[in-house]
C-alpha cells in the first residue's frame, strides 16, 4: 500500500465518522498520511469512530457538506493533496422517508466537495465514492460494466447516479484542463466489524445473535454480492495513487465488487454467521410490506483487475470469520483500534483470495 507515497500526503476524507470512513482513516493513519476528516457526527451509537478512537491524531471537522461556505473554508485551511469523498446519506430505505436530505447531501454535497477541491488550489486527486446502485438496474444476471448507463429507481440509488453525472461534468468542464485527476468508485454491500447502521443485514443479525434470539431477515431468498469493507477500500487507495501519479488516464469510473464466491442468499449469510457465532440458526422471515430494493446487482470487475492490478482477497467465508471475531472482541472490551489495524495487516499480507 506504499507507505512512502502516503506518508507525504495530506488527505481529506469526507465521511470519516462513518463505517467505511473510520476503517479508511485508521488504514491511512497507519500509513502515515496527514488526515483531515470532514463529516457530521458519527451516524450511529455505538460507532466504530468513537469506540476505535478514530479521531485521535487527525484533524477532525464536524461540517455539513450541504453548506458550501463551511466546506470551502475547511478545504482552504487544510489544503489537501488528495480527497476521498465518502460523506453521504447511504441508506436506501431512509431515502424513501427523506428524499430531500438524500439528494441534498449526495448530489449538492458532492458539488460542494468538488467545487471546494477546485478552489483550494492544492488538490491533485479526487476519488468520489458512489455505489453499484448508480447503474440503471435491469435486474439481469450479468455484471455491469463501467460504461453502462447511470440510473436508480429509489432516491438513494438515483442520487448516486446523479453524483456520477456531476463528477463526469466537473471532470470534463474543469479538472481535465487543471490537470486534476477525478475518478468515481462503485462498490456495494460491504460488511465488516464496526457497522451498526440501521436496516443493514449484518448489524441486524449480530444484534439478534447477541440477544440470543431468532434471526429476523426481510427476504431470505434474495441473492446479493457481499464483500469485506477492506476490499473496496484497498481499491480506493490503489486508484488514488494511480490517479495521483498518472492523472487523467485513470479519471473515469471503476467497479470494485466481489468475485462470484461473494454472491449468496440472505438466508445463507444468516445460517453461516450463526454457525460461526456458535449457535444453530433459527431464521424468521419478516412479514409485511417493504419498500422496493434492488434485487440482484452484480459488478464486472475486469477493468480494475486488469488496469489497476486490484483484486478481491478475502472469500465471503473469511470475511464472516473476521466479522465474528471482531464483534466478539467488541463485546469483551478489547482495544478496537488495535484490532482494526491487525485485520488491516492480515488483509495486506494475504496475497491471493483465501
Ligand atoms: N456501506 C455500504 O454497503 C456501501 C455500499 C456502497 C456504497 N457506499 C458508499 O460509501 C460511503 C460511506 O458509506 P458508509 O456505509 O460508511 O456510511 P455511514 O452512514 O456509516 O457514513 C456516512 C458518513 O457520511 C457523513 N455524512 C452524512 N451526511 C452528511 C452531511 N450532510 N455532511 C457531512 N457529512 C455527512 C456521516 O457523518 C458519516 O461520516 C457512502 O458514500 C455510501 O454511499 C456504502
Amino acid at each position: 500500500m506504499c507507505p512512502n507515497f502516503w506518508a507525504s500526503k495530506k488527505v481529506m476524507i469526507t465521511g470519516h465518522t462513518g463505517f467505511k470512513g473510520s476503517w479508511l482513516t485508521l488504514w491511512l493513519k497507519s500509513l502515515g498520511a496527514d488526515i483531515c476528516g470532514l463529516s457530521l457526527e458519527a451516524p450511529t451509537t455505538p460507532s466504530l469512530f468513537a469506540h476505535a478512537n478514530v479521531g485521535d491524531g487527525i484533524r477532525h471537522e464536524i461540517q455539513d457538506i450541504r453548506d458550501f461556505k463551511g466546506v470551502a473554508s475547511v478545504f482552504n485551511s487544510f489544503k489537501p493533496d488528495i480527497v476521498i469523498h465518502m460523506a453521504a446519506q447511504p441508506l436506501v430505505r431512509l431515502s424513501y422517508d427523506s428524499p430531500i436530505e438524500t439528494y441534498g447531501t449526495n448530489v449538492m454535497g458532492t458539488v460542494h466537495v468538488l467545487e471546494a477541491s477546485r478552489r483550494a488550489g492544492s488538490v491533485k486527486t479526487i476519488v468520489n465514492v458512489t455505489t453499484d446502485k448508480c447503474y440503471e438496474n435491469r435486474e439481469w444476471i450479468w455484471g455491469y460494466r463501467e460504461n453502462e448507463p447511470m440510473g436508480g429507481r429509489d432516491p438513494y440509488s438515483s442520487s448516486k447516479g446523479c453524483a456520477e453525472l456531476v463528477s463526469s461534468a466537473y471532470g470534463r468542464s474543469f479538472f481535465e484542463n487543471d490537470g486534476i485527476g477525478l475518478a468515481t468508485a462503485r462498490a456495494g454491500n460491504v460488511i465488516g466489524g464496526g457497522d451498526w447502521a440501521k436496516d443493514r443485514l449484518i448489524p441486524d443479525l449480530l444484534n439478534d445473535l447477541e440477544r440470543g434470539g431468532t434471526l429476523h431477515v426481510r427476504n431470505p431468498n434474495a441473492t446479493r454480492p457481499w464483500q469485506h469493507v477492506l476490499e473496496p477500500l484497498s481499491g480506493y487507495l490503489i486508484l488514488a495513487k494511480r490517479l495521483y501519479d498518472e492523472k487523467v488516464s485513470f479519471s473515469e469510473g471503476w467497479n470494485f465488487g466481489p468475485t462470484d464466491d461473494g454472491e449468496r442468499t440472505v438466508g445463507w449469510i444468516a445460517e453461516t454467521l450463526a454457525a460461526k457465532w456458535g449457535v444453530a440458526a433459527q431464521i424468521e422471515s419478516q412479514a409485511g410490506e417493504h419498500p422496493h430494493e434492488a434485487n440482484f446487482l452484480k459488478l464486472d470487475i475486469s477493468k480494475a483487475k486488469l488496469q489497476l492490478g486490484w483484486q478481491p482477497k478475502w472469500s465471503l467465508d473469511v470475511a464472516l470469520d473476521k466479522i465474528v471475531s471482531w464483534h466478539k472482541a467488541w463485546i469483551s472490551n478489547r482495544n478496537l483500534q488495535e484490532l482494526c489495524i491487525q485485520q488491516i495487516q492480515e488483509y495486506n499480507s494475504d496475497e491471493v483470495i483465501t
